[in-house]
């Protein structure tokens, strides 16, 4: 009998409708499409639209995952969405999606770990496919950051957009699918990347509201360098753990939080800088579904292409981290 992996068997996006341009964003806050272009690297994101929420991205990445993957709704076993901007605080967006795709026999949960959401849920979820647990599941990473943004922020504001990427996860006949993974999560620096109000330990009331504290708040310069560190970090770990080297990467597909970010572990793993692959420009930080809106988008252009070793890595609050390694 072929040997099996756990692998992608098909790729859906969607981001937001909106465009929002540095131009735009000019009239918001006191900052330039030059600042954003040479600090970030984008040049303009994707924001939700009017009728357009966390459950409706995600609902149409997914058919389109499905679609592609040639899985019926019906087989699914499992939906999970990885999101840190719910459609609402209850039920799980998970179930939203599973109502509007007919997954009805499957089990629905959120999965809250900010940016590296899509490295997580791969990382915990494929095991249960080896183990013949389940056939198929479902994983949709989707972020609205727009509707947690201070919007008079011009530190946080100009990077943030929404979107969803979704994948169905099942068996593919080895040497292809996922060939190592590690998540890990530093507490200590908590502080970098948050939102401090609106949970129990400072509830919504008028002074959450009037001092911000339901935005997001984040120490950019320093989050910079423990980006840079732990995605590189656990991209080694991960080429080590394989028994890869850097020089077997045919792509490396990273968290697309800065250029500057990508750029500094590319330099740092010491991979051709074609091979980094750069999506921020056009569709800013979308969290945890830059990574699979990312990959639909390369293998839609023919860049990504079977057996081709792919290396996804990432970071976000908390500060989680994980990287991926994966033979399409
Ligand atoms: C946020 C980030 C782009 C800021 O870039 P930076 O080069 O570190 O800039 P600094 O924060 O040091 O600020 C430099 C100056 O630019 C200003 N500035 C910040 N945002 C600006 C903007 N949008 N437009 C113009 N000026 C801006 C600052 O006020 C500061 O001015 P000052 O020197 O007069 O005080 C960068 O730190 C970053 O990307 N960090 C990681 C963030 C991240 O990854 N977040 C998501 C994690 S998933």
């Amino acid at each position: 009998m072929q040997e099996k992996r756990v692998g992608i068997l098909g790729l859906g996006k969607k981001l937001g409708s909106k465009v929002l341009t540095n131009k735009d964003l000019e009239k918001i806050v006191d900052t330039s499409d030059e600042w954003i272009q040479t600090r970030t690297g984008i040049k303009e994101r994707r924001i939700l639209d009017k009728g357009e929420s966390a459950a409706t991205l995600a609902s149409a990445a997914a058919k389109e995952a499905l679609e592609n993957a040639g899985v019926k709704a019906e087989e699914i076993d499992l939906v999970v969405v990885t999101t840190i901007t719910p459609e609402q605080p209850l039920p799980a967006t998970a179930a939203f999606v599973q109502r509007e795709i007919h997954a009805d026999k499957a089990g629905a949960f959120d999965l809250v770990v900010a940016c590296p959401g899509f490295v997580y849920a791969l990382t915990v979820l494929s095991p249960l496919i080896s183990i013949g647990k389940y056939k198929y599941i479902l994983v949709v990473s989707c972020d609205t950051l727009s509707t947690i943004t201070d919007w008079e922020d011009r530190g946080t504001c100009v990077l943030f957009a929404d979107g969803a990427g979704a994948a169905v996860l099942g068996e593919v006949p080895a040497p292809r699918g996922i060939l190592q993974s590690a998540i890990h999560n530093d507490p200590y620096n908590i502080e970098l990347l948050e939102i401090p109000g609106g949970g129990s330990r400072r509830p919504y009331s008028h002074e959450v509201i009037d001092n911000k504290e339901h935005f997001v708040k984040m120490r950019g310069n320093e989050l910079f360098k423990v980006a840079v560190k732990s995605m590189t970090d656990v991209s080694l770990e991960v080429l080590e753990k394989a028994g890869w080297t850097i020089d077997d990467v045919d792509l490396l597909v990273p968290h697309q939080a800065n250029i500057r970010i990508t750029d500094a572990v590319a330099t740092r793993l010491k991979v051709d800088k074609e091979k980094a692959v750069i999506s921020i420009t056009y569709m800013g930080n979308n969290s945890s579904a830059t990574i699979p809106a990312t990959l639909y988008d390369i293998q839609k252009e023919g860049r990504l292409k079977e057996n081709d070793i792919v290396l996804c890595t990432t970071f976000g609050s908390g500060v989680a981290y994980g990287a991926l390694l994966i033979q399409w």
